[in-house]
């Protein structure tokens, strides 16, 4: 334990050049900026993290900062946390939720057209130097109009995807705990409150779902089995959500036309079986990457660990 007067404000790294290089915190407290990669230091000094939502906050790390109060994650998801350990020694933990929604449906929507409209094949066939020019039936994909998308997880980016899918002549429906207003009156969503019902009625489906136990590996074999013949998959939210050697199995059998996918359950690891597939479309975790959200999600994270460390209110807590 490395002891010292000054109270610390532990920041991410990677987030330098977003916070600035010297951040201001109240009492006077500097910031101390974590090396990336590296887990977290354990030190009595340190009474805020602001970490990324790839840093593991668990019930050894929080051990390890006694004095912590506040753990201000950079994202909207919050899987990396204990959050039944941060209850247990009275550290409040926040988010950044809204200020990435409409960034994340703008990418859950370009990985749907990309997936759509066979863009990855595309390219490579631009690329290739091979293309014999235009051809009535070359790469033909799917079409959206009347096409019905299924949402997993009616939240704010659930619902943000859906109306943007909506402008697009999509039909809606979702699944979702309980009935959301917000889905039906902004998309003309249609809730399905069987999941078994909605994969087999949706030509896409698109998940927003967090990552807790009873999500984890949600999308199986067997539910990606249920999924409609030549229908698509898009994820956007978190990796683990599906199976993915099931999935790499439904692209190769051709039982799902195409996929296309932000997030993986080991990042940085893509599995190639997924990566290599013409009809599955990457991306490295982009959901939020545009400088306006990235940005605001600092703003954020700034200002719950600033209030928590002022004993106010947090602006976003995690419940
Ligand atoms: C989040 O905020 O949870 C994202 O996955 C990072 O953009």
């Amino acid at each position: 334990m490395i002891e010292s007067m000054d109270r610390l404000v532990l920041v991410a790294g990677e987030l330098h050049e977003l916070s600035g290089p010297e951040p201001q915190w109240p009492g006077g407290r500097e910031t101390l900026f974590h090396q990336p990669g590296a887990p977290l230091p354990a030190r009595a000094d340190v009474d805020a993290i602001i970490p990324l939502v790839s840093q593991p906050v668990g019930e050894v790390e929080l051990a390890g900062l006694p004095s912590l109060r506040v753990v201000a994650n950079y994202g909207v998801g919050y899987d990396n946390i204990d959050l039944a350990a941060a209850a247990r020694r009275g550290v409040t933990v926040t988010n950044t939720p809204d200020v990435l929604t409409d960034a994340t449906a703008d990418l859950a929507m370009a990985l749907l057209l990309a997936a759509a409209r066979r863009l990855r094949e595309g390219l490579h066939l631009a690329r290739s130097g091979e293309w014999a020019g235009w051809h009535p039936t070359q790469l033909l994909g799917m079409g959206l109009q009347g096409r019905v998308l299924g949402i997993l997880g009616a939240g704010r980016i659930g619902v943000a995807t859906a109306r943007r899918a909506a402008a697009f002549g999509m039909e809606i429906a979702y699944w979702n705990r309980s009935a959301s207003p917000a889905m039906e009156s902004e998309a003309g969503g249609k809730r399905i409150e069987d999941l078994e019902v909605l994969l087999s009625a949706a030509d896409v489906v698109s998940v927003h779902l967090p990552l807790t136990p009873e999500t984890h590996g949600l999308l199986d074999t067997v539910r990606l089995a249920s999924m409609m013949p030549g229908s698509i998959l898009v994820n956007t939210a978190r990796g683990a959500v599906v199976d993915q050697e099931a999935l790499a199995a439904a692209l190769s059998s051709g039982h799902l036309t195409a996929a296309g996918l932000d997030v993986f359950e080991s990042e940085p690891e893509i599995p190639a079986n997924l990566r290599d597939l013409p009809n599955c479309f990457v991306l490295p975790h982009l959901g939020s990457a545009t400088r306006e959200a990235r940005q605001a999600m600092w703003d954020l994270a700034a200002a719950n660990a600033r209030a928590v460390l002022s004993g106010e209110a947090p602006l976003t807590p995690v419940v």
